[in-house]
């Protein structure tokens, strides 16, 4: 284990966990969650517009946009090498390596910009959010998803409870106080204005192996890195709890609620 416990760098070393928590978002909700193109539909794009996807993961995002014909130049910007060199892989999406907080490109560079669950990672939301406005084009928009608080608390406690004994704790560093909650007011304070869409959901299982599978993919959000020594010990204790659990209540699900704004701003 590292001395402070996992980090953002070690969380997205590898695009696994994250492509396991958005393949268990797709499968197991109760209502159907696709929040890729929850946002296509806010973004009523054209096809010709020019996109910066901030923190954009192994991009499907503008995978989507660039397999259904989009013409405009389709950017995809991440901290993380692994995911950049995913996007990288995707034709017809041009990639940087950066941080939200400080934007490789001109002002007015893109008609739009989207922040898709990413910035309650950044240090300095605020900063980042001055950065999307600042490279989108006056009369652009800016569309940010971020979680409801206390989005899949039952599963990642469930981790917790059992790291907690090995000395292990969530990292502050992994994520900041910017929620559903919070985002509202602080678009409207740098953009002046801030259009809401709300999306309330839970997610389901029926079984113990797609449970666990998730659960291990929140492990570094609940202290436990790739390479804690404890980490098969953690493992064994977190499947344990969940046959316990489906052993006990036959026939009922395992339900986590989740749930996550998209606000839109247009810059002015
Ligand atoms: C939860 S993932 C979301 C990925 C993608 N937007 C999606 O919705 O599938 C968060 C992404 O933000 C990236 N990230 C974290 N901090 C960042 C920063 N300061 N600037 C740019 N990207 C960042 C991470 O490397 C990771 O790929």
């Amino acid at each position: 284990m590292s001395a402070s416990g996992p980090t953002l760098s070690s969380e997205y070393a590898s695009a696994t966990p994250l492509q396991i928590r958005i393949d268990t978002h797709a499968r197991h909700s109760e209502h159907p969650d696709d929040p890729a193109s929850m946002v296509l539909d806010l973004l009523e794009l054209t096809g010709a517009e020019e996109l910066a996807d901030i923190g954009c993961g192994d991009a499907r995002f503008l995978a989507q946009l660039a397999n259904g014909g989009h013409r405009g130049r389709l950017v995809g910007v991440d901290t993380s090498p692994a995911m950049v060199a995913a996007a990288a892989a995707i034709a017809g999406v041009d990639t940087r390596l950066a941080d939200a907080e400080h934007l490789p490109f001109a002002d007015g560079e893109f008609d739009l910009t989207t922040a898709r669950h990413m910035l309650y990672h950044v240090p300095h939301p605020e900063a980042a959010l001055r950065e999307f406005q600042r490279i989108t084009r006056p009369g652009g928009r800016v569309i940010v998803t971020v979680n409801h608080p206390g989005t899949c608390a039952r599963t990642r406690e469930l981790v917790t409870r059992h790291a907690r004994p090995f000395g292990l704790a969530p990292v502050e560093e992994m994520a900041n106080s910017v929620t559903s909650s919070t985002l509202p007011d602080m678009m409207d304070a740098v953009f002046g204005n801030a259009h809401v869409h709300r999306f309330d959901n839970a997610l389901i299982f029926s079984s113990a192996p797609p449970l666990l599978r998730f659960a291990e993919a929140l492990f570094s959000f609940c202290g436990v890195d790739t390479d804690t020594p404890h980490r098969a010990e953690i493992r064994a204790a977190v499947a344990a709890d969940i046959d316990t659990w489906f052993a006990a209540n036959p026939g009922q699900v395992w339900r986590d609620p989740k749930g996550y704004i998209s606000v839109v701003a247009t810059v002015e």
